[in-house]
């Protein structure tokens, strides 16, 4: 028999075990706590989307799921910790339209790729980008506070949540449509931006709905438009863009959960199932609907169709984002 044959064997049956480990492995989990890591201040609306499915997520599971803040460089510290985890399913990320998408063409030299280091897991939630002000901003409508960033650019700063991240490069598209570069203050996360902006240190900023909602209700800050084609249902007196006068900013950015890659398949899946399940539950559902995002629909849920979605906005952004910052 040759070498090759007698190889062969060993090979094969070290094969056979590993995937029967692998099997029992998955079939136990998960038999321990998950941490899922939020690459944005607590309070922000990635964190508020991550708690509020997680929370139903971990029932449905049987093992908690704690969440871990790991902040800076807009998201993309927390990012690559996840990229880095073992891949065993108890270290996932929740992820967005920055980490996962814009990051790529924003960061050279980035410590993980979405596509490479990641497992899809599933959508959570599509958060429409509102334009928001300080309270006493000076422009009574968006086409008056267009008029005034342009008058007054160097005396006005704007708030993110660092270089990469939703609020960043959602403001970049509507400057570059404006022609003005402002200053942009880095936060570790919309959540402290709008406390920055409730307290008037800083004039505006991009963010997504959920963050603002609360602020907006509470008279707290100043709401333009929103950068959707249709009003969203939970600020109906909110015009869009196009009904004042900017039907070029268009963006809604969405949130999604991630693995390392290379956690096993078996893994992957109860956690989708998990997701969906958490999607479809009716106070999940109120939470999300109620501050304005837009639940996954059946088909946009599986972990292809999120696939899909990374691959398609990396090309997007790197597009938008050339093209803004020349
Ligand atoms: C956050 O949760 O702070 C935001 O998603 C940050 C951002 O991307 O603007």
């Amino acid at each position: 028999m040759s070498f090759r044959a007698v190889l062969a064997w060993p090979l094969a049956a070290l094969a056979l075990l590993a995937a029967s480990v692998c099997a029992s492995w998955a079939q136990d989990y998960p038999a321990r706590q998950i941490t899922m890591i939020v690459p944005f201040a607590a309070g922000g609306p990635t964190d508020v989307v991550a708690r509020v499915v997680s929370a139903h997520m971990a029932q449905t599971l049987g093992q908690p799921i704690v969440i871990e803040n790991a902040v800076g460089a807009g998201g993309t510290t927390g990012a690559a910790r996840a990229a880095r985890a073992a891949p065993d399913g108890y270290t996932l990320i929740t992820g967005h339209m920055g980490t996962h998408a814009a990051a790529v063409p924003l960061y050279p030299k980035l410590a993980y790729h979405p596509e490479k280091d990641f497992e899809p897991i599933a959508q959570l939630a599509g958060t429409p980008i509102l334009v928001l002000a300080r309270k006493d901003f000076p422009a009574s409508d968006l086409k008056a506070f267009v008029a005034y960033l342009k008058a007054n650019t160097d005396k006005l700063n704007m708030a993110h949540a660092g270089v990469g991240s939703v609020s960043h490069v959602s403001c970049e598209l509507f400057n570059s449509i404006l022609g003005i570069k402002p200053t942009g203050v880095p936060f570790n996360g919309t959540g402290p931006a709008m406390n920055a902006l409730v307290g008037q240190q800083v004039d505006y900023m991009c963010d997504q709905v959920i963050n603002a909602v609360p602020q907006i209700r509470g008279g707290t800050i100043r709401a333009y438009a929103v950068a959707t084609p249709e009003r969203n249902p939970s600020l109906p007196e909110l015009s869009t863009t196009a009904e004042a006068g900017l039907a070029a900013f268009q963006v809604s950015a969405w949130n999604a959960m991630f693995a390392p890659k290379g956690t096993p398949e078996p893994i992957l899946a109860r956690l989708n199932a998990a997701a969906a399940k958490a999607l479809d539950d009716e106070n999940v559902r109120k939470r999300l609907l109620d501050l304005g995002s837009d639940i996954p629909k059946l088909d946009e849920r599986s972990r292809a169709a999120l696939g899909r979605l990374v691959q398609s906005e990396i090309a997007r952004w790197s597009g938008v984002l050339k093209t803004a910052q020349n």
